[in-house]
């Protein structure tokens, strides 16, 4: 049954060469939270007598999906980029890390980042929390309160880290037990995800444990991979058996037996990515991240041209910015850069990225990120009155407001059907 049809220029991305742009097109969405269908006309739409919101001249698109994201690097956002990956987790990241044995500060510091992630539209993550399994839960619960949707990790590991992040084998398992025991439900907006921190945190032994709750509670993955040269080096040498950095996630079950998504893929090539491909593992590709860490530039238009699934992670703190419609900006930008060093692989355009960012994305959480029937219905309504629209095509408008915008234009944010209010600081 239709609950509301909203009515506004529609733009999404069925198909990743081109925008559909419905000018004073309509969307109704069925009580389920799904979209019912999607139209030029009110008259194409069996609507029954369900209530029109009219949106007059403003913007109506997907909502942003982070695809990889660390809740609990929030207040390093913005500091020490002046480090490579392996340092900057020794000196900055752990350290910060370890405040959120502390629920209360944990809570504090949640609230500061699921608000910024509302105020920039974005209405589903993949989260990595930290170790610690009571902090963790809060951030579900916290996601939960928002009613914005996430597949949240406790994060796993017990090598190569301060004591006060190290968990034995047995108590990450327990603490993963018990979170999945709380969240685990089929369609349940916030869920759990099994989240070994990389391999060198990680013995054999957790990423074997690892592998085997996500079989039996037939849960998602997510890791890092390929993100940095001393990092894949150190692989190398840790996992000598392996035979590239994706073998030693893949021995365990944790390379596409369940869903899986791995951040960064950067120096990903050959062999690793043929594993990706034929295992259907999506890449986040976090482009701020991997300038700030200097990580290197990922090779996204071959991994788009080969079919690999991809979306867009901010990976705070690594990366300094929660707003994903920059994270369009700077994808395409490094696509951009690697064009001047290899003219072969053309650069991302917007659609292509609008596409990644949001039908491509959301497929990680069912059918998320575009107007299709069906599609929970995930959406932003953006006024950008303030960026002169009568002078612009409604693509010119949508392609302004990625690179000029702010959350200030974002007036409406809907997770599966229901609008999303402003969640509540401490
Ligand atoms: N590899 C392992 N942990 C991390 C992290 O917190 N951030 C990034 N960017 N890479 C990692
Ligand atoms: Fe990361």
């Amino acid at each position: 049954m239709i609950k509301t049809v909203y009515k506004a220029h529609i733009l999404y991305t069925k198909e990743k060469s081109h925008f559909e742009v419905l000018e004073n097109g309509y969307v109704a969405v069925d009580t389920e939270g799904r979209v019912a269908g999607v139209a030029g006309s009110l008259a194409a739409l069996d609507c029954g007598d369900a209530p029109v919101v009219d949106f007059g001249n403003k913007l109506l698109i997907p909502a942003m999906n982070d695809m990889h994201v660390h809740a609990p690097q929030v207040h390093n956002q913005g500091v020490a980029m002046d480090l490579e990956l392996l340092p900057w987790l020794q000196n900055y990241t752990f350290p910060e890390e370890s405040k959120y044995a502390d629920v209360e500060y944990a809570e504090r510091m949640y609230r500061r980042f699921l608000h910024t992630q509302w105020l920039f539209g974005t209405m589903r993550s993949v989260v990595f929390g930290t170790v610690h399994t009571e902090s963790t839960r809060k951030l579900m619960h916290l996601y939960q309160e928002t009613g914005m949707g996430a597949l949240v990790g406790k994060v796993a590991m017990n090598r190569n880290c301060p004591p006060a992040l190290c968990e034995d084998v047995e108590a990450a398992v327990a603490g993963n037990e018990a979170l999945i025991a709380e969240f685990n439900a089929p369609d349940a907006l916030v869920r759990p995800i099994i989240t070994p921190r990389f391999v060198p945190s990680c013995t054999p032994d957790l990423l074997k444990a690892c592998g085997e709750l996500a079989a039996k509670y037939q849960l998602p993955v997510q890791s890092h991979l390929s993100e940095n040269t001393s990092e894949i080096a150190w692989v190398a040498e840790l996992e000598p058996d392996s035979e590239h950095y994706g073998d030693a996630y893949n021995r365990y079950g944790l390379f596409g037996q369940t869903p899986t998504i791995m951040a960064h893929c950067v120096w990903t090539r050959g062999k690793e990515l043929e594993l990706m491909k034929r295992n259907g593992v999506m890449v986040a590709h976090c482009p701020t991240s991997n300038f700030n860490l200097s990580s290197g530039m990922a090779p996204i238009r071959t991994l788009l041209d080969e079919g690999v699934r991809i979306g867009l992670g901010s990976d705070i703190s690594g990366g300094h910015d929660l707003n994903m419609f920059r994270m369009l900006v700077y994808a395409i930008q490094v696509s951009k850069m690697h064009y001047q060093l290899d003219h072969d692989k053309s650069f991302l355009t917007l659609p292509e990225t609008f596409w990644i960012a949001t039908k491509s994305a959301g497929s990680f959480f069912g059918k998320v990120g575009s107007f299709e029937p069906g599609y929970d219905f995930d959406a932003l309504v953006i006024d950008d009155d303030v960026l002169y629209p009568a002078e612009y095509s409604l693509v010119h408008r949508l392609e302004r407001y990625i690179y000029l915008g702010d959350d200030r234009q974002i007036v409406h944010r809907f997770c599966c059907g229901r609008e999303v209010p402003e969640p509540r600081l401490l």
